[in-house]
């Protein structure tokens, strides 16, 4: 059968990588890819938001399954446009998929079925935001109200901060027009608990931790993910059946209910804090860097997963569940401005899995593209080994204008 993959990260690196593996994927599409994905996939010059485009290429290349990476294709509906047209496409619908997209609709869902989260508020008018969060003990939680790219949440530790934000967010519309959640905040590790969901059906992936700040000891400004590792030491098997079970079911078995079944990916950004886990966010996809570590300790065939879920079938699902870790190379300057364009060299001489989340090739040599560049990846016997191998292979990669975090793992 005929796969195509939508996005051009490390996470739909990882997929790909996946799919090569099964005996059932004649050949892989990817739109629009990136040059480590063109050693598993055909590059599709089309962008991740062109419906029409892609629907025209599905329907003209006899694509059999479409797997959908990031959020917003998802969020503008092209699981539904695919599925009118009689394609199957692996992925929420775009009323699912409002459950990342809308932090409102997330939050609500969550209050009505009694699933833990912190308390919140919604707003839309500067000055009442402002008076509740004078009103309430600080640090405030803002989170504006739709998709931005993961900018759209401030932990204000002052009153000017808040303020700050709030007008960021409500007057001067930064991210479009939109309400603010504000919400209690919570405190201690957090981790990503990954399912593939078929409306009630839930199966639960391996766990990972993503490390969101930029620089070592989680210091500096909050970017999509700087690395990430598992299986987690502070999370208990306990732990996870109490997430599988309070949680994540419950949430597939809510959407159900209202309406909006679930099928796909649901992501749970879930904290462990004093009072117990609770949910921070849901997302309608896989995560990134999380996938990096988590698809390669699947076993069982991706493809008749994807299928599975797709068709509303049940799936059986087999993991590993072996120590491993992904450090991501990111471009100076990222989370902020940075350049492009910077040659690469060495990756293929540090034997080391390496997934591709910002890269192309010019003049057949391969380039940075984009703020986040390399994933490279590590196992071992534990996580100190699994980042000590890691680490030796980012040291092999020559690039003049790449950093990252030597600390990934090591904090929790
Ligand atoms: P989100 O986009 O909702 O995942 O928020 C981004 C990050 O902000 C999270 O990964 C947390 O580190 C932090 N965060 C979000 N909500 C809370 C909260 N209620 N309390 C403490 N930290 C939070
Ligand atoms: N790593 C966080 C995310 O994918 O949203």
């Amino acid at each position: 059968m005929n796969v195509l993959i939508i996005g051009a990260g490390g996470r739909e690196h990882a997929i790909a990588d996946a799919l090569s593996k099964s005996p059932k994927v004649s050949k892989l599409y990817c739109a629009p890819g990136n040059a480590g994905i063109a050693k598993h996939a055909e590059l599709v010059a089309l962008k991740d938001t062109d419906v029409q485009g892609l629907l025209a290429y599905a329907t003209d290349n006899k694509i059999g399954l479409t797997v959908v990476g990031p959020e917003t294709p998802l969020s503008i509906g092209i699981v539904d446009v695919f599925k009118e047209k009689g394609l199957r496409i692996f992925g929420p619908n775009k009323k699912a998929a409002q459950i990342e997209a809308s932090k409102r609709f997330a939050k609500d869902l969550m209050i009505k079925y009694g699933i833990p989260t912190a308390a919140y508020e919604v707003f839309t008018d500067f000055s009442k935001a402002l008076k509740y969060v004078k009103e309430k003990p600080l640090p405030a939680v803002l989170k504006y109200d739709g998709l931005a790219a993961g900018k759209g949440v401030v932990i204000a530790e002052t009153l000017e901060e808040a303020e700050n934000a709030l007008k960021d967010m409500l007057v001067d519309d930064k991210f479009g027009e939109g309400k603010v959640v504000i919400e209690d905040y919570l405190e201690g590790p957090e981790f990503s608990f990954m399912c593939f969901v078929s409306g009630a059906n839930v199966y639960p992936m391996v766990l990972a931790q993503d490390h969101k700040r930029a620089f070592d000891g989680d210091k500096g400004p909050n970017t999509g993910g700087m690395g990430a590792y598992g299986p987690l030491p502070f999370i208990t098997e306990e732990d996870k059946n109490y997430a599988l079970e309070n949680i994540m079911k419950p949430v597939a078995a809510a959407m159900l209910k209202e309406g909006c079944p679930f099928s796909g990916v649901l992501y749970g950004g879930l904290m462990k804090t004093k009072n117990g886990i609770k949910v921070i966010e849901f997302n309608a996809r896989f995560g990134d860097p999380e996938t990096e570590i988590v698809l390669p300790r699947l076993k069982s065939d991706i493809f008749d997963v994807f299928c599975g879920i797709a068709d509303g079938k049940t799936v059986e699902i087999e993991w590993d569940d072996f120590p491993i870790l992904g450090i991501v190379m990111a471009s100076k300057g990222y989370p902020g401005d940075y350049e492009k364009g910077y040659e690469i060299k060495g990756i293929e001489d540090t034997g080391a899995l390496i997934y591709h989340m910002g890269t192309a090739e010019k003049d057949g040599k391969l380039i940075t593209a984009a703020g986040r560049v390399l994933m490279v990846i590590g196992s071992g016997k534990d996580l100190n080994e699994a980042r000590t191998n890691a680490l030796k292979a980012v040291e092999k990669i020559e690039c003049d204008n790449l950093f990252y975090r030597t600390d990934i793992g090591s904090l929790s």
